[in-house]
């Protein structure tokens, strides 16, 4: 039993990727990078880590090498041997993959450590209740300690701003991937009843707005020039912009 909304998309990618040899997890070449040194902002070299729905360890890498030790939970088996493997080829010793569902576990097991990171898990997981209850199991379990939850995954409103945006420009809409759930404002304030608090909210709608807009394909290019100024800019924080339209966001959040 498990509480992925389709497992078999994820079983078909991750044999893929692994006759590919190449990151499918993610259909954008500077996104990834974006997210990852934000999440590495709030990582410290003493925490240890839990991620829940790792993939292939893609991007999981600086995580290990920055915390005190990691423990990666995936469901796809053939995920887990490919993050396994990096790990070994890295010769990482702190880290561990646990197969399995993310939801069961937190559900089934005390959360021991300092930071739960997820990346795009829980907008997998197959239902609003499921997502909630996610929370709430963590909530559950963590007997009142301290925990930091570094959650980066899609949103519906700041997709629908940039549909906006594109309708206007005569492109065609993104549409949310059938294996997904985006989550909303309505969802956080829930998770904020259950107890947790949000500390920080990181967007990038520099790079989702230049990306997304002004190249005509509905994603940019590996390596066209367009993506690379609008990694630049984003990273320099360059432009503002006051309509959010990053709908891949981290919240940071506590209890
Ligand atoms: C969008 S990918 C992201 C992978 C990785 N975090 C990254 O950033 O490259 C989502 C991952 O969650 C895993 N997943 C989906 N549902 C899951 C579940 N119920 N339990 C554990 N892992 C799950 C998928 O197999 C996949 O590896």
């Amino acid at each position: 039993m498990n509480f992925a909304k389709s497992q078999k998309y994820w079983e078909e990618t991750a044999q893929k990727q692994k006759k590919l040899k190449e990151s499918l997890t993610h259909s954008d070449r500077y996104l990834p990078q974006l997210e990852t040194s934000a999440i590495l902002s709030y990582i410290s070299s003493g925490d240890s880590i839990l991620e829940i729905g790792c993939g292939a360890c893609d991007n999981s890498i600086p995580y290990i090498k920055k915390c005190k030790n990691y423990t990666g939970v995936e469901l796809i088996q053939a995920f887990v041997e490919l993050g396994r493997k990096r790990i070994r080829e890295k010769s990482l010793n702190n880290a561990e993959i646990i197969p399995g569902d993310g939801y069961l576990y937190v559900l089934n097991k005390e959360i021991t450590q300092d930071v739960l990171v997820t990346q795009r898990f829980i907008i997998n997981l197959k239902d609003r209740d499921t997502q909630l209850g996610f929370f709430r199991a963590i909530r559950e379990r963590n007997r009142g300690r301290k925990i930091k939850l570094i959650i980066c995954e899609g949103f519906e409103k700041e997709l629908r701003n940039l549909n906006k945006f594109r309708k206007i420009a005569g492109l065609e809409e993104i549409r949310i991937a059938e294996y997904n759930n985006f989550l909303d404002y309505r969802f956080l304030r829930d998770v904020e009843e259950i107890g947790y608090r949000i500390v920080d909210e990181v967007a990038f709608n520099t790079y989702f707005l230049i990306t997304r807009l002004f190249n005509n394909n509905k994603f940019a290019k590996p390596g066209s020039e367009i993506a690379k100024i609008a990694f630049s800019l984003e990273k320099e924080k360059f432009i503002k912009i006051d309509r959010e339209v990053s709908y891949s966001k981290i919240f940071v959040l506590e209890i």
